[in-house]
């Protein structure tokens, strides 16, 4: 079997104890092209020093394509540059957010609404947060499907929230959250909104004039791009208004011995050495992905979604969260009857097929569906229903090596 796209990844062609490499943990993280490899490696062989330091020739060079990847991710967003900030990942985004905004802007008897979806890296920092400002964390329930009801929204969402943030799409459950319904509510009564994207920006075209968002978050690992580079976007005047985050070098304007003003945005809020490497790489993966276009992104992962929701609900001994209705993108859970996710997840790797299992960073969720782990297969373009019926065939082994039976 081969695969065009899935030919483009070196790390797929690997072969493990002699069998072919299934990888379904790109919810996690994704493997990478060789134009992003090649990216990245160009920068460090060809275009390494410390951006917007030196001024010769080389540190110009790297501010530049430092600059020009940060030019490439405001184009992905449709956004302005200065409003596109460099972090690690996702979650070195939302702590940004909840320290920089949150401490400034919440006070005793505020309320911050998250819903039950959310991952820990957003839900932990507002817990934080509001334990220190006194504001209260209060929750958007989902039916047991997953689906955040409108009553709900119309119930929770009501004078005195500041502050609502929800994940775009569930690195649980693969279903896209009702965003537009909640955000406009969120600003119809005053409150700011954070969209969590970092399940999101790998399979759905992101559009910051049009998604209502006041902050976006997103991870490049997750969308074909090197480790440690993530982004946050969000309003000039939100970013305007808010303290820097991190203090040091690289941030600043001017220093005193006693205190400090802030260079302008972006840099305000990307203090120390930057991953100009990463940045180039995310470059490239945006540029990568925008040659296959999200047309066929989409096509590919929704046929291997709908057909991964049909084989595994046929087969025996499994349960299958969430519901096949609604738009869902790159991830299914699933448990196999008296059996532990990690024992399914270990078995399935004999055969190189690679999946998830626990709690997904996302405790709450899983407690509130009555689970306490499940596991997880997750999509990226690469993947091909040939992956599925990898799984399938894995899966049906697994009660019987473990002595259940058929
Ligand atoms: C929905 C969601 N938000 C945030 C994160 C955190 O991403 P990172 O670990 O790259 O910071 C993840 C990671 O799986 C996620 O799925």
């Amino acid at each position: 079997m081969t695969d065009e796209i899935m030919e483009q990844f070196p790390l797929l062609k690997q072969k493990q104890d002699g069998k072919r490499l299934v990888y379904l943990d790109s919810g996690a993280t994704t493997q990478r092209p060789q134009a992003v490899l090649d990216a990245a490696n160009q920068f460090y062989l060809e275009q390494n020093a410390n951006p917007h330091r030196g001024v010769y020739t080389l540190g110009e060079t790297a501010t530049e394509v430092y600059e020009k990847a940060r030019g490439t991710v405001a184009k992905f967003l449709n956004a302005k540059p200065e409003e596109v900030i460099f972090t690690r990942n996702a979650t070195e985004s939302l702590n940004l957010i909840a320290y920089s905004w949150g401490m400034s802007n919440l006070h005793a008897g505020d309320r911050v609404v998250i819903s039950i979806l959310e991952h820990h890296s957003t839900l932990v920092p507002w817990q934080q947060v509001c334990r220190a400002t006194g504001a209260t964390l209060e929750y958007l329930y989902t039916d047991q499907s997953g689906v955040i009801p409108d009553v709900e929204i119309e119930k929770k969402l009501t004078k005195g929230v500041k502050l609502v943030a929800l994940t775009h799409v569930s690195n649980v459950l693969g279903l896209l959250s009702p965003v537009q319904k909640v955000f406009a509510r969120a600003h119809e009564i005053g409150a700011v909104t954070v969209l969590d994207a970092a399940q999101s920006a790998p399979h759905l075209k992101l559009d910051m004039q049009k998604l209502d968002a006041d902050f976006l978050v997103f991870s490049g690992h997750k969308l074909y791009a090197p480790l440690g580079i993530g982004v946050l976007w969000a309003k000039t005047e939100l970013l305007e208004a808010m303290p820097p985050f991190l203090t040091g070098g690289d941030m600043i304007e001017t220093v005193r011995e006693q205190d400090a003003t802030w260079a302008p945005l972006p840099e305000k809020f990307e203090a120390g050495t930057q991953n100009a490497g990463g940045a180039v790489g995310l470059a490239a993966a945006i540029d990568w992905m925008n040659s296959l276009g999200f047309e066929t992104i989409q096509k590919r992962e929704d046929r291997v979604y709908r057909y991964a929701w049909e084989r595994l609900s046929s087969l025996e001994h499994i349960t299958v969260y969430g519901t096949p209705e609604g738009q869902h993108y790159g991830a299914i859970a699933f448990n196999l009857d008296e059996v532990h996710p990690h024992d399914v997840a270990t078995v399935l790797d004999a055969d190189a097929v690679c999946i998830r299992a626990g709690h997904h960073c996302a405790q709450p969720l899983l407690r509130h569906l009555g689970l306490s782990s499940c596991c997880r297969a997750s999509f990226a373009v690469y993947n091909t229903t040939d992956d599925v019926d990898a799984l399938a065939e894995g899966l049906l082994k697994v009660r019987r090596w473990l002595g259940y039976g058929a």
